[in-house]
């Protein structure tokens, strides 16, 4: 039975909430560190696949994010991107990290992104995982309303059960019923006022285009060739004239290459690592 978080620490954050993490350990002489950070009612258990593989060659920290996993909720109607990133940038400090490369996941793309912004000097790399610079559109803001309304009217398990399908490949829908059911599992332990917040934090954020494309780190834009919640293009789009862009497509993969597709998506960051 997969376990629906990987986290076994957890620091007390400066407003007194509680965020859960699994830190591989600087035991190991590494001298890069990559913070994973899952997306959108997920936990740290998003990576547990490409966990062996980036322990070989990183020190590896992956929080649960605030009302994630085991990390619980925090105060407010609106979770910002740049509170997630202020809360990974508390890590951070916690840990005496002075750098470390962001890899994100859908949402956590976003988080990383903000941080990028927000706390430049504490990034030497990051990575968009299904996840793209671009802001909502109209109809995806409207969507966020909604989804809200269905978590405060039915609570997160009818949301989830909704979610969960549109994230995979449709053809690894029908063959891997037991991953769908894992991240099910994972989705249901989000609190529902957190996922509300989240969702109106992703409406609010802004159009990181022109950061991601200034930006002076290594960048690693990962897609899903059959990705049907963050189409190719909108993962690529800032590609093109970048001079530090690594590119890679996960064939056959939905939103969730970390699970879908975990050997494509582990060399790929692996190779990303290398370049740090
Ligand atoms: C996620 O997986 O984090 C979300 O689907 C991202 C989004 O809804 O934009």
């Amino acid at each position: 039975m997969r376990k629906t978080t990987l986290t076994d620490q957890y620091i007390r954050l400066k407003n007194g909430f509680r965020l859960a993490y699994y830190d591989s350990g600087s035991a190991a002489g590494h001298l890069k560190t990559v913070v994973l950070l899952h997306g959108f009612c997920g936990s740290s258990a998003y990576w547990a696949d490409l966990l062996p593989q980036l322990k070989e060659v990183a020190r590896v920290v992956v929080p649960d994010l605030r009302a994630h996993g085991v990390s619980e909720p925090q105060n407010g109607q609106v979770y910002e991107m740049e509170s997630f990133a202020a809360d990974i940038l508390e890590l951070l400090d916690h840990l005496e990290l002075k750098q470390a490369a962001l890899i994100g996941h859908s949402m956590g793309g976003y988080i990383a992104l903000a941080a990028l912004e927000k706390y430049p000097q504490r990034l030497n790399g990051l990575a968009l995982l299904h996840s793209t610079a671009l802001a909502d559109s109209d109809a995806a803001k409207d969507n966020r309303d909604k989804a809200v309304q269905t978590i405060k009217q039915e609570g997160i398990r009818p949301f989830i059960d909704n979610l969960v399908p549109k994230l995979f490949a449709p053809l690894h829908l029908e063959e891997m019923p037991e991953l769908v059911q894992h991240v099910k599992a994972i989705g249901y332990e989000t609190s529902s006022q957190g996922a509300a917040a989240a969702a109106l934090g992703m409406k609010a954020r802004p159009d990181r285009t022109a950061l991601l494309r200034n930006a002076a780190v290594p960048v690693l834009l990962a897609a899903g060739a059959q990705d049907q919640i963050v189409p190719i293009d909108s993962t690529l789009h800032t590609a093109e004239g970048q001079p530090k862009v690594y590119t890679h497509i996960a064939e056959g993969a939905g939103h969730m290459g970390m699970l879908e597709a975990a050997d494509s998506i582990a060399e790929a960051v692996q190779r990303f690592i290398g370049v740090l």
